[in-house]
């Protein structure tokens, strides 16, 4: 009779409470790691002290007054060492108009985990050297430099 009891207790607790348990509907959802929305945040903590991005109309969407850096609005479709009036690195010149290199989400996220590196393989030069004086160096760089490329790409040139 009592063990009955108890037992009929412990299988209403047991309902309500899996009836009533925070499903992960009613968690809030987790930023994801890769995407532009994590690329918004990557650029925010690591770029933003060197590069801005600002629209051709003035528009500042990044980076304040950051000038170390060349502006990376509409970088993505562009070929490398192309801002008028930024000084490059002869690597990153080369890169662009002798080797034919576009930024794409894939040469972007590259680039940035080794910017003097990767112009070394487009130039085929072992003593290139790129001005950018930072590496993408996170415990989960690929996908952050995957997702700062994706976060770029909004602001393609259109
Ligand atoms: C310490 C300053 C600094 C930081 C931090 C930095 N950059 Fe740069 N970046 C530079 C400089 C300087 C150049 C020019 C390189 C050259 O001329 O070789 C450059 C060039 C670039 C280019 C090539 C642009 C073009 O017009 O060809 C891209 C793309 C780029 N950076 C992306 C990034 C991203 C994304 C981050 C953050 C993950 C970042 N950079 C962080 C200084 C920086």
């Amino acid at each position: 009779m009592r063990i009955a009891f108890i037992a009929t207790l412990a299988l209403i607790i047991g309902v309500i409470g899996y009836a009533f348990w925070p499903t992960s509907a009613d968690r809030p959802t987790p930023l994801p790691s890769v995407g532009p929305e994590r690329g918004a945040t990557v650029f925010r903590s690591y770029c933003a002290t060197c590069h801005q991005i600002t629209a051709p109309d003035g528009t500042k969407f990044a980076g304040g007054n950051a000038m170390a850096g060349p502006n990376l609005y509409g970088v993505i479709g562009r070929s490398g060492g192309a801002v008028e009036g930024y000084r490059y690195s002869s690597a990153l010149s080369a890169a662009g108009a002798d080797h034919g290199l576009i930024w794409t989400p894939d040469t972007v996220a590259a680039y940035v985990q080794d910017p003097t590196g990767y112009l070394r393989q487009i130039t085929a030069d072992d003593r290139a050297r790129s001005k950018m004086a930072f590496r993408l160096r996170t415990s989960t760089a690929a996908d952050d430099a995957r997702s700062v490329a994706a976060y770029l790409e909004q602001f393609a040139a259109r």
